[in-house]
């Protein structure tokens, strides 16, 4: 759910005009569109911790991880946990690139990538809180939870607050129903969330 919040609709609207294709004769434009335009992304370089210098592909860290699993279809997952640890998230300059690379199509790799909370397809804040709001999570209140995180810190849950600090998401159940609400934060789990107690740690988080 919370991955769908997060829609990149130039993303969605670029799988609907059909640039996923991998065929042979737009790939090697495909590719290059897309280190050109994520070249010239401030955003997406500023907010990740890509290793590459000047002059290097934005994607080295990624094509080392393909070039690791001889470019198995397979490896989707690592090679998307790979690009997401390189720039902080799953742009669509990324995705696009990925899929070409692996020769799958774009809404395939845009479909994985939206299915797993761990993928952000948005550039995340300093921290980040995900709110699980599948059914039992949300049985117990949890849009309490997200109404009340959203009113403190003056940000729509799926976005980040103005001064970059603070990323709210919801996402699908985390699989740890029998102690809903859950949520985690900046990779710590917390179980039997309340507004209340969510906010304190919020706010200790963030004072640092
Ligand atoms: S519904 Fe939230 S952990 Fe399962």
């Amino acid at each position: 759910m919370g991955a769908e919040k997060s829609l990149n609709t130039g993303l969605a609207a670029t799988i609907r005009e059909g640039r996923g294709t991998t065929s042979k004769g737009t790939g090697a434009s495909l590719k290059q569109e897309a280190e050109i335009r994520t070249k010239g992304s401030s955003l997406e370089a500023a907010s990740g911790s890509a290793t590459a210098s000047a002059g290097d592909s934005p994607y080295i860290q990624v094509d080392r991880a393909l070039k690791r699993c001889q470019y198995s279809q397979d490896a989707l997952i690592e090679i998307l946990h790979t690009a997401q640890e390189t720039f902080g998230f799953l742009g669509e300059d990324t995705l696009t690139y990925i899929a070409h690379e692996l020769k799958l199509p774009l809404s395939w790799v845009y479909g994985v990538a939206s299915f797993y909370h761990h993928f952000n397809l948005k550039p995340q804040g300093e921290h980040s809180c995900n709110i699980c709001m599948g059914t039992a999570c949300f049985v117990k209140r949890a849009g309490e939870i997200v109404a009340a995180m959203e009113r403190e810190f003056c940000v729509k849950a799926g976005e980040t607050t103005a001064d970059g600090k603070l990323s709210i998401n919801i996402v699908r159940c985390l699989g740890n129903c029998g102690l809903a609400p859950m949520v985690i934060m900046d990779g710590k789990v917390h179980s039997r969330q309340t507004s209340e107690s969510l906010l304190e740690e919020c706010r200790k988080v963030l004072k640092g």
